[in-house]
Order: C-alpha cells, then structure tokens, then sequence
C-alpha cells in the first residue's frame, strides 16, 4: 500500500491548474479557469477549475472532485494509478506501507508472468503466419471466418501447433523457468512430475486486460473430435482473474466512451465480427453471465449497455435474469434480438456492414419493455400467468437503484400490462422491503454499510415527481449553506448549530446528502473543525461530485442557477439569516409535500383493495399533513393551491 505520507506529499505539492492543463487548455476566468469539458463534447466552455479550492467542476457532465478524482476520470486510472502518476509528475518518490498485502516479491513475480504471457501470446502469432501447419490449418480457418490482417493484428490472433512440447521447450530454450511455465497455466504438470502444453492444435484468442497486456489465452479447436470441449481458456491465476476481465474491452474502451454504449455478446468471434463490421464498442462475457466487477468495469466507460441475444428462443427467458445483476449496478440496460438461428458473427457476415449496424440501430429495445412485452403476450387472458408476469417483471424494476427510473418504469409497465400502478407499487414496496430487511441482516453479518435502499416510489407524471425533487433540491441547498456558511452568524447564533436545531426531527432522504450531514453534524457537535476538503479526499464519488458541485462559486459559473432550481437567494452572505430561516422552513414544506404524496399511495391502495379501516386511518394522516402543509405555506408566504 502507498503510504499516507506519499499521499500527502503529493497533495502538497500539486497544483490543480497544472494538473489539469496537461489535458485541458484552459483560459483565466476572474479567480478560476475554464475551458471546454473533456468529458462531453460541448461548444461553450462550462468545466471550471478552482485554484483556491484545489478542485475542478464540469457542468456539463457533472463531474467534479480534486486533482485525484481528475486524472481518475479523464485517464480512466484506478486511486493507487492516479497517485502513481502524480507521483511522477511532480518527481516524488513512493514509499510503500511495511504493512503492505503485496510484497516486493509478489510484485516481481507477477510481472514475469506478464513478460512470460507476452512471450507466448508472440510464439502463438509467429507460429500462425510464418509456420506450414499454422497457415494451413489455423490461419486458413480464421480467413474461412472472413478475418483479414488487420483483424488478425488488432487481436493478436494466433496459433498453438499439435505436439506436447512445442511451446514448453521454445520457452526453457529462452531461459524461462519451469515454475514459471506452470504458473502461467500454459503449461500443465502431470503428476509424475512430467508436463506438456495446454494449448496444442488450435487456434489462439489472447484475452488481454484494461492496459493491454495479455493476461489468459482462450484456444478453440479445429477438428471435429466430439471429445473434446470446443474452447479451453486459461485457469485462474495471479494475473489473471476471470471475473475481473472482460474480452475485447482493451480493443474497445475507445468506442464504448465515445459512442456511449457497451454491446454485450457471447463469445471471441462475435466481437470479431462486429469490429469487422465497424462496430468496435463491443465485449463478450464469454459464455457465462457478467459478474459485479465486470459491470463495474463497463461503467468506467458508459451507463448503458445494449446485450445482444441470439435469435434462439428458448434462452431468452434465462438469459434475462442475468441482466438484473447489470440493472442492480445502475446501468441503462436495452437488449437486441437476433432473427432466428442467427448471431452477431453470422449475422453480420451475413448481411454486411451497412446493413448490420442498421439493425443495430433499429432493433434496440429498452430492457424492461421488452421483458413486460414478452410476458404481455404470453399472459393475455391467463389470470395466473399474469401474476406470475407481474412479479417477474416488478422484481426486476426493484433492483434498479435509481427511485426516479424506477417510477418511469412502473408507469410504462402499468400501460403495456393494463395494471394499475398502485398494484405494481405495492408489488414493488413488497419486494423492496424484504430486499432492505435481508441487506440490514448481511450489515450485521459483516458490519459493512450500504446504501440505504428507498422504498417508498413516487408515482411519475411530473407533476407527482415535484415534491420528491424538491425535497431534493431543498436538501441540497441546506447542505450547500452548511459547506460555505456553517461559521457565520445568523442572529447570534452560528448557522451551522441554527440548522441543525431546526431540522433536527427531518431526515434526509437522499442518501449523498444524509451522509454529508449526518459528518458534519457530529463533526460539528464534537467541536471538530471539517472542510469540505475532507469530503474530496474521503468521501466516495457520489459524495465528492456533490461536494465539489456545491462549493464551486455560484454566480460565476452558471447565473442560471437560482431560476432552474428554483432556490434564490439574493446576496448570500447579507441574507444568510433570512435565507437559512426561509431554507428550513422550505425543506419541511417539502418533507411535508412528499409525505403527502406517500400517503396518498396508501390511501389509493386502500381503496383498491376495500380495507375501510386502513382507508380511515390514511384519510386521518392526510388531513393532519395538509394541517401542516397549509401552516408551513402560511410561514412562508405560499398560497397553496386546495
Ligand atoms: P461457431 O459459432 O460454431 O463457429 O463457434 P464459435 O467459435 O463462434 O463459438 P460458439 O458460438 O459456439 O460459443 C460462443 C462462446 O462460448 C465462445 O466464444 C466461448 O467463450 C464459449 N464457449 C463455447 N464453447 C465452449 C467450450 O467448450 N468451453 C468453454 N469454456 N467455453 C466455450
Ligand atoms: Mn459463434
């Protein structure tokens, strides 16, 4: 582990202006600097840099952070890549925790794994161009699949010759241990001690990971032997980590962050094929279903995904469920059908370039359509298909992190199943809960924290979304005083103790700014000093973007703010007062307009289902909320509307 000094050094050292000017060109702006954001392509400058603050906010993708969360982002480079090249720039030497999990020795061992990969994934190219067997037999078959030299080359394709030691003994003849050999999976030992390739007579699919060195090999077979598996890939090993890498995604990381979607697909020759068919922002899973870290991996460079399904029935069904695991991760999802007994290899073949990415374009379908479409049509008339339908369908919208989404999706599931909303919201409230008791179980379990999961829905027409949003923007503009103001006086009081005493019986309900408060707060009480520094180097993303949003000086940057959010206060500082008093007594209204919102979902679901009692007793919360509301409205000179 890099030690904290290395850290601190280096944040003392850096210079965010400097840091962020090797990629962007930036112009002087008052005390700031902007320049076009490097994240979206845009015509007017709207991506700051804040010198003072050490920080830097782009607008037009919402980015933000320290010089850390910059290179992270623009570079696509992992906390510990960042440091080390930052370290670098500014010529300060890393000193690594004795505490360290990998030793010096683990480090060296794995890059002789890596020059070792290297030197095969060469051996296999060599083999497939410049041997008889290997242009006969393997380069033969990839021209048989229409790959040409470019292909070849961007893929570094190869060919692993018949015969038990081919590869074993061109290695030890270059000086690599056997140990070595065996560690790479290339080799396998046998247990008298003796050993022999693991690659022999077939072709060569190096699978290589995010930096481009080559860390498995995936090999498939030419002849028709059916006693033999089609494909054999590398086992596990210390580079190489199967769940972790996802093939074709070095070749296409470019396109995914440029196109802004991610095609999945089944196996190496499809993604081949469609790069062949100038579609290069596409991965394959490999045959089994994505795990959490491959998701992950994919969201460094889009939010949406686009799975591909070959035009086989049968596994749709099954294929679908593993897509709420790409749901869960909070990524778009839409998926596309493939005619019968087709899949993107032959189909693309098949039809040509201009053609195929028409069909592309065409056949893309958002996922929890398609999948209430299908069952839609399957349960037409049948009662107990249909509620089967509903749950299916409602279990999959409840993974969805997003509250917002997860509305829009129920209201578009009301409209293709002809069900009330209220009966899929209670369907969802059902699953949602179960979901945070078993979570709430797993924290005790390992004592981990998660994000809260929110179970109440709004319902969707914009109008109904409101009280939620403004809630939203409420909070936001109290932790917004809290982060600038939390010193200043407000009538003999110190702002940040004047709204902590008003707002101590509301409770945040976006989890960003509940935890933003809830550091401040105790921070505060404890007499501790907290900046919002503290926030950009500790906190995790979502709550260093919000942060760094927040602190980023208003008026200079977009003087549109106060009308788009609906939030003005003139003057900040000369008005803190009246503007902390009027922004507390905003968020109650808010939390008061939102719980009636709520309410008015149980009172629905009440009479839909005829429980007159539960119906009383939603009625009686109802009027005493408008009690509320009306008396709020009152304090803040609102009329509301009856
Ligand atoms: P054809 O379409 O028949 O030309 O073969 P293909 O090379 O395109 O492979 P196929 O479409 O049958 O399989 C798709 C993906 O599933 C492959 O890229 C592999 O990742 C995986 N796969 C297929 N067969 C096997 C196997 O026997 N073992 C393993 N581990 N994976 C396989
Ligand atoms: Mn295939």
């Amino acid at each position: 582990m890099i030690s904290r000094e290395t850290i601190d050094e280096i944040k003392n050292r850096l210079d965010i202006y400097d840091v962020v000017s090797d990629f962007v060109s930036l112009k002087k702006s008052g005390q700031n600097f902007r320049g076009l954001s490097p994240f979206n392509n845009e015509k007017t400058p709207s991506f700051f840099v804040v010198p003072a603050k050490g920080i830097f906010k782009d607008f037009s993708s919402g980015k933000g952070g320290d010089a850390f969360t910059f290179v992270m982002e623009h570079e696509k480079m992992t906390y510990a890549e960042a440091i080390r090249y930052l370290a670098k720039k500014y010529g300060i030497e890393i000193k690594e925790d004795k505490t360290s999990s990998e030793s010096a020795e683990e480090q060296s061992e794995r890059e002789s794994l890596y020059i070792l990969m290297n030197f095969a994934k060469e051996y296999y190219k060599n083999n497939l161009i410049h041997s008889e067997e290997g242009q006969s037999i393997g380069l033969s078959y990839f021209r048989e699949r229409g790959f040409n030299d470019r292909t070849l080359e961007k893929f570094e394709l190869g060919y692993a010759l018949e015969g038990w030691e081919n590869f074993s003994h061109e290695a030890v003849a270059k000086g690599y241990n056997k140990d070595l050999l065996e560690k790479t999976g290339l080799v396998v030992k046998k247990e008298d001690g003796s050993s022999y390739d693991r690659f022999r007579g077939r072709v060569i699919f190096p699978v290589h990971g995010l930096a481009g060195k080559v860390v498995a090999f995936g090999a498939r077979m030419l002849s028709k032997d059916k006693n033999q598996p089609k494909y054999i890939n590398s086992p596990e090993t210390e580079i190489y980590h199967k769940s972790d890498v996802l093939y074709g995604l070095y070749q296409a990381k470019n396109a995914i962050r440029k196109d802004d979607v991610c095609y999945l697909v089944e196996g190496y020759t499809d993604v081949i094929s469609m790069h062949q068919a100038n579609v290069e922002n596409v991965v394959a899973s490999s045959g089994t279903a994505l795990t959490e870290n491959q998701i992950k991996l994919i969201h460094r460079f889009t939010e949406n995904i686009t799975v591909l399904f070959d035009g086989d029935n049968a596994g749709i069904k099954a294929a679908l469920r593993g897509i709420d695991m790409i749901l869960r991760g909070g990524l778009n999802v839409r998926v596309l059908l493939f005619p019968d007994g087709e899949d993107p290899d032959s189909f693309s073949r098949k039809i040509g370039t201009t053609e195929f990415q028409n069909y592309l374009k065409k056949n893309t379908q958002d996922f929890v359509s398609f999948k209430a479409n299908l069952y839609a049509a399957e349960a037409a008339g049948d009662p107990i298909r249909k509620a089967e339908s509903i749950k299916e369908i409602v279990s999959s919208i409840a993974v969805i992190p997003d509250p917002i989404k997860r509305s829009v999706y129920i209201q578009e599931t009301s409209h293709l199943l002809k069900i009330g909303e209220p009966v899929l919201l209670t369907e969802l409230n059902k699953i949602l809960v179960q979901e945070r008791r078993k979570n709430e179980k797993e924290k005790l379990r390992d004592q981990e924290v998660q994000e809260p999961v929110e179970p109440i829905e709004d319902i969707g027409t914009i109008s109904k979304i409101d009280p939620l949003s403004l809630v939203y923007y409420q909070e936001r503009e109290t932790i917004r005083l809290l982060l600038n103001y939390a010193d200043e006086t407000v009538d003999e009081l110190k702002l940040s103790d004047f709204l902590f005493n008003e707002l101590e019986d509301v409770e945040f309900s976006n989890p960003v700014f509940k935890e933003i408060y809830e550091k401040l707060k105790s921070a505060i009480t404890h007499h501790q000093p907290i900046s919002s520094h503290y926030f950009l180097s500790d906190g995790n993303d979502a709550v260093r973007t919000a942060v760094s949003d927040l602190i980023t000086v208003r008026y200079e940057v977009s003087p549109h703010w106060s009308g788009k959010f609906k939030i003005d206060i003139p003057n900040e500082k000369n008005t803190l007062s009246k503007s902390a008093l009027s922004n507390v007594l905003r968020l109650k209204f808010r939390v008061v307009q939102k719980m009636i919102e709520e309410n008015l979902i149980r009172v629905k679901s009440a009479e839909t289902s005829g429980s007159w009692e539960e119906l009383d007793k939603a009625l009686e919360i109802q009027t005493e909320l408008k009690k509320a509301e009306s008396e709020l409205a009152g304090n803040l000179g609102i009329v509301v509307a009856k």
